[in-house]
């Protein structure tokens, strides 16, 4: 099975709401994006809304044919509109109103607590959870225990990482995704990845089955088109698996 590319169409709507626009419409990316080879989308609907709106997860939710992938807080808000919205996969990430995009995996040993009910509920509608941690055993042994479907990796540190640090985060990664791939989970990674440094993600960590990318993937459409920055990035997946 390829490693599969999961976009996230969040800058598309940084750029929207940057004028209050109509345009560009995260949805017109997702389509193009899934017409280029993207294996899912994925959103990030912040309780601030600095970018995705409500009205895009409702209509996302008609038109993605591959799998749609809801990130958010673990709030009610945000498990209300999961629940009414139905999307593919949830994914829970830790959120902070003055950070500038995701800063680190959610502490899933210290909120086990509050997730239990939360990832219950949404299992219950038939929707599974992944649960965004950093690379580390005992984080992906509490998602095993929350019933957590897939466990997505935070790649920050490395993709921020020069020199000596670099190979400790890859091994860090490398033994998270070993460690996860022991159990019953999908292996997911990402944040600031990119078509240079995803490679050797893959190679030294195999189990990761499937990345998501936003920030760097959208960027490269302002060059590539987003036809062209999707195709950049499967085949950099390729040369990973191909390594
Ligand atoms: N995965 C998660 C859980 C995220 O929160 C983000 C950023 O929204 C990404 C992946 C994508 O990160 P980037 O935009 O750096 O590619």
């Amino acid at each position: 099975m390829p490693v599969e590319l999961h976009v996230n169409v969040d800058h598309v709507a940084t750029l929207r709401q940057a004028r209050g626009t109509k345009y560009p419409d995260p949805v017109h990316a997702a389509i193009q994006c899934e017409l280029a080879g993207a294996h899912g989308i994925t959103v990030h609907l912040r309780e601030d809304r600095r970018h995705i709106q409500d009205r895009d997860v409702r209509v996302l939710r008609e038109v993605v044919t591959t799998r749609l992938n809801l990130e958010m807080a673990a709030t009610e808000e945000m498990l209300r509109i999961a629940l009414e919205t139905a999307p593919d996969l949830v994914t829970l990430v830790p959120e902070k109103r003055e950070e500038q995009t995701t800063e680190g995996g959610l502490d899933v040993v210290a909120h086990q607590k509050s997730l239990k009910p939360l990832i219950a509920a949404l299992l219950e509608a038939n929707i599974p959870t992944s649960l965004f941690v950093d690379p580390d055993a005992r984080q992906i042994d509490a998602a095993v225990a929350l019933g957590a479907a897939t466990v997505e990796l935070h790649t920050g540190d490395y993709a921020n990482a020069q020199g000596g640090a670099l190979e400790k985060e890859l091994q860090r990664l490398a033994d998270a995704a070993e460690h996860a791939e022991g159990h019953p989970l999908i292996v997911a990674a990402g944040h600031g990845l990119t078509v240079r440094n995803l490679a050797d993600l893959l190679v030294e960590a195999p189990p990761i089955a499937e990345l998501n990318i936003g920030h760097a993937l959208v960027s490269d459409a302002v060059f590539y088109g987003l036809e062209g920055a999707v195709q950049r990035f499967l085949d950099a997946i390729a040369d990973g698996e191909a390594e």
